[in-house]
């Protein structure tokens, strides 16, 4: 994917970029501390609308969170886990209730998949979603198939405000597409209402914050388009760029479906080690072409992922330092991101 993809969507759609007035706002929340990776490295990059759910909440209003996944295969990969680790770490900073939605009937409907396996692959992302550190009692994981009946009256009221042609030129669906994949993504939109859950929120209003990668804009630019004529309030959202995939910067996201671009959660040390040995590096060839040129840090994958995913940041702006001046050699970097993604899918080995 090149790399202008992700200004170029924030010009093309009218996204916000998240400036020092948000960071500096979001570090007022989190009393000082340093916020997560995902947003100190630039991953987490724009929004709809989140300063108004800051400034809302720092006046003393609540929201919610909702995200969500499409169980398409048992495990996920690296990728996926983004979305879920900063909706953990939103709703710890915040204190707030989380929604997800597993879509088992959009993977039903646009895969090659039965029923009864998009069901067997739900049940076992739950489990690794359920590991990405939300607070349990304040975290509520529904598939669609199951709790259809109370998403459906807003379903219904969406259904009215949105006609075929909208839904076929935001989703380049076509009349060809089955008639449930050209309706589902409406089911996507409902959970951004907060009367979908009253068993949750006794406010019917209530502001919800939409975390995802920027792929899923479609679904929640639409719902923004329509929720005033439903007298909702337009869901605010925050999108983060793609996780790059194995194969580097030019290559799509990280995915399931293309080998040899993904890591995934069972993935053994082992399989982690070779997969990032073998992942695009932005270093020179040989040690000696290496020490006189340095790397290129921008599209060095390995180098990508501790940036994205490491704690320390002067750790990683020293390794960025080090590798493009020559001192740090590939294999080296290689050898830390490893490490640190083992360490991060240790939890879900288990
Ligand atoms: P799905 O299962 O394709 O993806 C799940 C979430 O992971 C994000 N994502 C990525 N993030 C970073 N780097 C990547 N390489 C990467 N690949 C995928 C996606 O943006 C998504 O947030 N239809 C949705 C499920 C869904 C949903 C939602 C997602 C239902 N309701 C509300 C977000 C918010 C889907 O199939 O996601």
């Amino acid at each position: 994917m090149e790399s202008n993809t992700f200004e170029k969507f924030v010009d093309r759609f009218g996204a916000k970029l998240i400036d020092d007035d948000l960071r500096k706002k979001l570090m007022v929340i989190s009393k000082g501390e340093a916020l997560h990776p995902f947003i100190e490295s630039g991953l987490f990059y724009c929004h709809r609308d989140l300063n108004i759910i800051v400034d809302k909440y720092l006046d003393g209003k609540k929201f919610y969170l909702y995200t969500g996944r499409g169980p398409s295969s048992e495990r996920m990969h690296l990728g996926h886990l983004i979305p879920f680790q900063m909706t953990a770490y939103l709703q710890r900073l915040f204190d707030v209730q989380v929604v997800i939605q597993i879509t088992n009937d959009e993977k039903f409907l646009t895969r090659d998949i039965t029923l009864e396996e998009a069901d067997r692959y739900a049940a076992s992302n739950i489990e690794d979603i359920k590991k990405c550190g939300f607070i349990p009692e304040k975290t509520f994981i529904f598939t669609d198939t199951e709790y259809i009946g109370s998403l459906y009256r807003n379903i219904l009221k969406l259904e009215r405000k949105i006609n075929l042609n909208q839904i076929m030129h935001v989703f380049g669906k076509t009349v060809d597409n089955n008639i449930g994949d050209v309706r589902f993504p409406i089911t996507q939109m409902a959970p951004c209402f907060s009367d979908s859950f009253p068993h949750l929120f006794s406010d019917p209003n209530m502001y919800c914050l939409v975390v995802a990668a920027i792929d899923q804009d479609p679904y929640f630019r639409l719902i923004r388009d329509v929720a005033a004529k439903l007298k909702h309030r337009r869901p605010a959202l925050i999108y983060s760029k793609y996780l790059p995939s194995l194969m580097g910067p030019d290559n799509e996201k990280m995915s399931s479906s293309v080998g040899g671009t993904a890591i995934f959660l069972g993935d053994t040390p082992n399989q982690v080690k070779k997969k990032i040995g073998k992942a695009f590096s932005g270093g020179q060839v040989g040690v000696e072409k290496q020490r006189e040129l340095g790397a290129n840090i921008d599209v060095d994958v390995a180098y990508q992922y501790l940036n994205i995913f490491h704690p320390d940041r002067k750790f990683v702006e020293e390794v960025g330092e080090k590798y493009s001046s020559g001192k740090l050699l590939t294999g080296e970097v290689k050898g830390y991101a490893a490490e640190l993604v083992n360490s991060i899918l240790g939890s879900f080995r288990e």
